[in-house]
């Protein structure tokens, strides 16, 4: 099966509401029309040991917000020919994954969270994890 062609200029930083209180902040998700697909499915990385790496592979139908619910990380976003590297470290903002492209997560902060909204329930068959094969299947 041939990978979409989107590329890493497709994703983008959402900037998501922020209901602001003196007690406290509040970010609301909810399916509509403030987000481009239907959230099946919510996880969250949490006790990364320091410089490990997460993802390593590419979707070929799943679309996901990533968001740095607490602390702070940086994607790596590589459609075969660009690619982009993201910080985040609001719990306000998330950045738009969209298929198609390989993803890398590292430079966790100690006791950060990483909230994940996705597109769809898991699903092994949807995963390409080798890194060549990606490249092929971008041809
Ligand atoms: P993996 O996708 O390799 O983690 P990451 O890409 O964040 O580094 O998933 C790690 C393990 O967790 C793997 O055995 C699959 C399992 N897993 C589920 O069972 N359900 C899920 O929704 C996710 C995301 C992972």
């Amino acid at each position: 099966m041939k990978l979409k062609n989107n590329t890493v200029f497709d994703c983008s930083i959402i900037d998501m509401s922020k209901v602001h209180t003196k007690s406290g902040n509040i970010t609301v998700v909810e399916n509509g029309p403030n987000i481009p697909f239907e959230v099946k499915r919510v996880y969250y990385l949490y006790d990364v040991p320091g410089g490990e790496v997460r993802g390593g592979h590419a979707h070929y139908d799943l679309e996901q917000y990533i968001v740095a619910a607490s602390g702070s990380f940086e994607v790596s976003l590589d459609d075969g020919v660009n690619r982009k590297r993201v910080f985040l470290n609001r719990p306000n903002l998330a950045l738009h994954i969209v298929p198609g492209l390989w993803r890398e997560l590292d430079n966790f902060s100690s006791g950060s969270i990483c909230m994940v909204l996705a597109s769809n329930i898991y699903d092994a068959k949807d995963y390409i994890r080798d890194y060549n094969e990606f490249l092929k299947l971008k041809k």
